[in-house]
């Protein structure tokens, strides 16, 4: 292979490989119709009695603020649906595939993404917390 032959093929490697980057449709669907209650004194939802705890479950995120306040977002990033992560430390969330931060309103702060994640409503009756859309 000569070098003419090996800058083609990175080349076109490089634009394969960014081809995801360049996506400008970024709206991933999020779930609709949701509406389930955890009981947090139940199994993995105890994580929720913790501010800073976070739980992934039925297609969102559910994060206990540092505040005790509940939030809830869809957990497919809006630019190519991977899985977001909420980083405590941080106050964010963290698209793991390609790098995408939402602040903790759901805004995208830092691309490729550039839709908001679809929130989701809360509602705590003693240890019962229903999440449901909007
Ligand atoms: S899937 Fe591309 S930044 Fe999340």
């Amino acid at each position: 292979m000569d070098r003419k032959e090996f800058i083609r093929l990175v080349g076109a490697g490089s634009f394969l490989a960014c081809s995801g980057c360049l996506d400008t449709t970024n709206s991933y669907p999020a779930p609709s119709g949701v509406d389930f209650t955890l009981d947090l004194t139940q199994g993995n939802n105890t994580i929720l009695q913790s501010p800073g705890g976070s739980l992934i479950k039925n297609g969102v995120i559910i994060v206990r603020e540092l505040n005790g306040d509940f939030i809830v977002f869809s957990n497919a990033c809006t630019h190519q649906g991977a899985t977001i992560r909420y980083q405590v430390s941080q106050n964010n969330f963290v698209c793991p595939r390609h790098y995408s931060y939402f602040d903790i309103t759901g805004f995208p702060v830092n691309g490729p993404a550039t839709f908001p994640l679809r929130k989701y409503k809360t509602e705590l009756n003693g240890d019962n917390l229903r999440v449901f859309s909007y």
